[in-house]
This record gives structure tokens, C-alpha cells and sequence, in this order.
């Protein structure tokens, strides 16, 4: 079957990780511009996390859709770790990388784990509300009608100077795995010729001072006082 013998091949998996890259990117992009409208004030970023889960189908099925498209791009990243680890043998990673790999393309499986390990902790944090259970209590009401206080949430949350510190780390972290992610997006899609391998790496690094910045923006400007209740 062709399908299989593409799913089983190494530029097969390479193309899977590079369009479930791509959408996690999207969905980075996204989740920043939704995160400042914290700047917009209480309104703004309680009207758009209600609007977020104003259907229960909808919510459910971007969730099952968002969780179906970072399960395939880590099982292509183990699959494709393991696979270039018994080609190159016992020998080190390091004396096996291409000439002029950057750190980031050098580093790509660890940081891929710390990010993984964040958005465990964020989910817990902020979604399911359980590592401070007292989030769930902090509701307002909104033209009559009772609702989640997420501009509430995620100042007392980032109010805890370790928690703001992790965040972060975590989010330099996620740019950094980024800047090397979306410049091999490109060439895991066709665009391989290296004339335009420059201009792909610089793409990928101010994409992620961008997506460093908006998202560092929050608990920084928690931390600071410049966003408070
Ligand atoms: C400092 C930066 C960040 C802030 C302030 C932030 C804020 C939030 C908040 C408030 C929620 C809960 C939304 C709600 O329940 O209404 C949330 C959910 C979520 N965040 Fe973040 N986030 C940040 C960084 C990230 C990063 C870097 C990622 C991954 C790349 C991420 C992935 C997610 C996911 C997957 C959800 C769950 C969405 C859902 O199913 O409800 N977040 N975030």
C-alpha cells in the first residue's frame, strides 16, 4: 500500500512533522494575539475566553483535534529520533550533526520534552484549574449572567513571582524550539534548495522573538504591576 510504505518512510514522517508543526505554530500565534487582550482589560479577555467556550462541540473537538496533531508530531519525533540514533550507532549526537547545525536544530528532542513538560503544567494551571483549585471560585458577573474570571485567573496566577519566572523560561523555551521548527517546516515541505536557506532561518528566528515577546509580555507585565485587578 503506498500510504503505508509513505507513513513508514523517513521523508514521510519528516512531512507529518512539518504540517503538524506548521498547525502548532498556528495555534502558538493564535493563543498569543488571544492572551494580549489581557491589555484590553477584564471585558476584552473574559468576552473572548467566553466566546472560546461558548459550544461544548466546538471547544471539544479543537481540543481532540489540537491533542490528535501534537500526539502525531511527538510520535514522529520519537520514531525519527531513534531511527537517526541507529544509523549514526553508539557514536555522539554532537560529532554527527551537519556542518554549521545551529543549537537549536542541535537541541531540537530536548527542548521538544521541556515544552511538552510545560503545556502539562499550563493545561493543569489555567484549564483544568488544579494545581490552585481556588481559580474555579473566581467568577463575575456579566450582564446578568455569572462567568469564569480568566483576567482574574491569570493575574493571581502570575502574581506568584516563580510561577511568572517558569512561564517565562518555558515560553523562551517553546520560541527557541520554534526559530528551528519553522525554518525546517520548509524544507521538510520541498523548499530545499539552499539558496534560500538563510532567508528561512532568519524567518523562523524573528517568528519566534515575536512569539517570545507576545508571550512573555503577560506574566512580565503581571510581575510588574502594570496589569492588575
Ligand atoms: C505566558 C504565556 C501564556 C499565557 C498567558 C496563556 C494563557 C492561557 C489561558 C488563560 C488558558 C485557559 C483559557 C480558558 O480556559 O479560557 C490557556 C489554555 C491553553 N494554553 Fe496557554 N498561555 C500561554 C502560553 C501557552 C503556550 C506557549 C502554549 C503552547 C504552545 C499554550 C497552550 C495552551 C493550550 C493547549 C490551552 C488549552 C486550550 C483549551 O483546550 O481550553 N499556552 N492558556
Amino acid at each position: 500500500m503506498p500510504l503505508i510504505k509513505f507513513l513508514r518512510s523517513t521523508v514521510g514522517l519528516k512531512i507529518i512533522m512539518g504540517v503538524t508543526g506548521a498547525a502548532l505554530f498556528a495555534f502558538t500565534v493564535i493563543h498569543m494575539v488571544g492572551n494580549l487582550q489581557i491589555f484590553l482589560g477584564q471585558e476584552a479577555l473574559n468576552n473572548y475566553a467566553q466566546m472560546l467556550h461558548a459550544s461544548d462541540e466546538v471547544i471539544w473537538g479543537f481540543r481532540l483535534g489540537l491533542g490528535a496533531v501534537a500526539a502525531l508530531h511527538i510520535i514522529c519525533a520519537v520514531v525519527l529520533t531513534i531511527r537517526n540514533r541507529a544509523a549514526r550507532g553508539s557514536e555522539a549526537y554532537a560529532e554527527y550533526a551537519a556542518p554549521g547545525a545551529s543549537l537549536a536544530s542541535r537541541t531540537m528532542a530536548i527542548s521538544g520534552v521541556i515544552v511538552a513538560a510545560f503545556i502539562i503544567f499550563h493545561l493543569l494551571h489555567f484549564t483544568t484549574q488544579s494545581i490552585d483549585p481556588s481559580f474555579k471560585e473566581l467568577t463575575e458577573i456579566h450582564k446578568g449572567v455569572e462567568r469564569h474570571d480568566v483576567y482574574a485567573m491569570v493575574i493571581k496566577g502570575f502574581q506568584v513571582p516563580w510561577v511568572s519566572a517558569f512561564y517565562i523560561i518555558s515560553v523562551a523555551l517553546v520560541s527557541f524550539h520554534l526559530s528551528h521548527g519553522i525554518a525546517s517546516c520548509f524544507r521538510s515541505m520541498g523548499l530545499t534548495n539552499p539558496a534560500y536557506r538563510e532567508v528561512q532561518e532568519w524567518f523562523g528566528l524573528a517568528f519566534a522573538v515575536i512569539i517570545f515577546v507576545g508571550m512573555a509580555a503577560v506574566p512580565a507585565a503581571v510581575l510588574l504591576g502594570l496589569v492588575k485587578l
